[in-house]
């Protein structure tokens, strides 16, 4: 039986991950869930942010539901890499897909109807980048403090994130980078970038740079289909297409490693400690993140199926307050869950 590792975590994850298994249930989903203690308060007690037995388990998963990391009582950067950042970086999980997709009109926040039909992935770089945590303080606390933080790039990581992004476009590719202000890094992106396109003439390519396509991306985000870049870059520019469709609250994400299977699916929004533990965190977002698993675990029909009922929901107003409704956490869970019943 397919077995999945659940890890809601901290905050408004352990609200919005029940809610995806719930669905998932509802939709018919075979699977054995196994959930752990993988949180703030297992890290305050052990100082482990995964204990070994915990790690072992999750290596063996066919998949990993995940909701967020974060809790305001501890270090959060020693906390978030030791958690998510290890499972990315150890599990080999080198593609990011965020796609964002526009469900009803009323979310958007564009005011020309013409340049709302929002369909987008974007496939972020995700084991390299500045996020490797390379680099160091030197002189710390002084006047004379120098912080350096790597940026780094490889032929492989690059190749292969690059690689991907022509895998499951459909139209076009977009590459975004820096690479006329960080002219090293920017020249490998760029070289590979064109010896990976030059194997794909049927797909139409664009180059932007970052701050255009952030410009690009606000003027008429219809435009686009596929985006591929680097981990930082597509942290942010998918920051900014998740508001493109209705905010934090409904962006899912999956991060997974095409050759060996792995994954782990998450809301794109961390532990929200500003509205956790009232009961109103949207869980679409983690729901959505379930419909991607199941799809990459090979159940397309009951991806699909969890889709429209997401978007039924949604043009129905049956969703939390962040896109309109006025409905519970759990509530929006069960007229999911009701509709893939239905
Ligand atoms: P956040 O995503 O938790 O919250 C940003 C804003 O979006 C807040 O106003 C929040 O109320 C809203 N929001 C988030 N999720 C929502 C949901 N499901 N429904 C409705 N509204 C929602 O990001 P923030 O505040 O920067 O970080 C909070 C904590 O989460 C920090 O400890 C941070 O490190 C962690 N974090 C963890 C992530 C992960 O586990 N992948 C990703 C981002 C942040
Ligand atoms: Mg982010």
């Amino acid at each position: 039986m397919t077995y999945i590792a659940v890890l809601p975590c901290d905050g408004a994850g352990k609200e919005v991950v029940p809610e995806a298994i719930k669905v998932l249930r509802a939709a018919g989903a075979d699977f054995e869930f196994e959930e752990f203690d993988v949180n703030a308060d297992q890290f305050m007690r052990t100082g482990e942010p995964i204990p070994a037995r915990v790690w072992s388990r999750l290596e063996q998963a066919d998949s990993i539901l995940f909701g967020a990391v974060g809790d305001p009582r501890v270090d959060d950067a020693s906390y978030l890499a030791g958690v998510l950042l290890r499972l990315r970086f150890e599990l080999d999980l080198y593609v990011n897909l965020r796609p964002a997709r526009l469900y009803d009109d009323r979310l958007s926040p564009l005011r020309r109807e013409d340049r709302r039909k929002v369909d987008l992935l974007v496939v972020r770089e995700n084991t390299e980048g500045l996020y490797v945590g390379m680099g160091g303080r030197f002189k710390k606390g002084t006047e004379q403090e120098v912080a350096i933080q790597e940026d780094l790039n490889t032929h492989l990581g690059v190749t292969r994130i690059i690689e991907y992004a022509f895998r499951v476009a459909r139209r076009e590719v977009v590459m975004v980078d820096k690479s006329n202000a960080m002219a090293f890094a920017g020249a490998l992106w760029q070289e590979r970038w064109k010896a990976v396109a030059a194997k794909h003439p049927h797909i139409k390519t664009r180059h932007l740079y970052v701050d255009a396509a952030a410009m690009q991306l606000v003027r008429d985000p219809s435009q686009f289909d596929t985006i591929v870049t680097g981990n930082l870059f597509g942290d942010i520019l998918s920051d900014l297409t998740a508001e493109l469709v209705g905010g934090m609250g409904i962006a899912p994400s999956g991060n997974i490693n095409p050759q060996t299977g792995r994954g782990l699916f998450e809301p794109v929004h961390g532990t929200a400690p500003d509205i956790a533990g009232k009961g109103i965190v949207n869980p679409i977002g983690a729901i959505l993140s379930a419909s991607m698993m199941v799809r990459h675990l090979g159940h397309a029909d009951m991806a699909k199926a969890i889709e429209a009922a997401v978007e039924s929901a949604i043009q129905a107003g049956e969703c939390t307050r962040d896109v309109g409704g006025n409905l519970s956490t759990g509530e929006v869970g069960d007229a999911i869950a009701k509709r893939l019943r239905d």
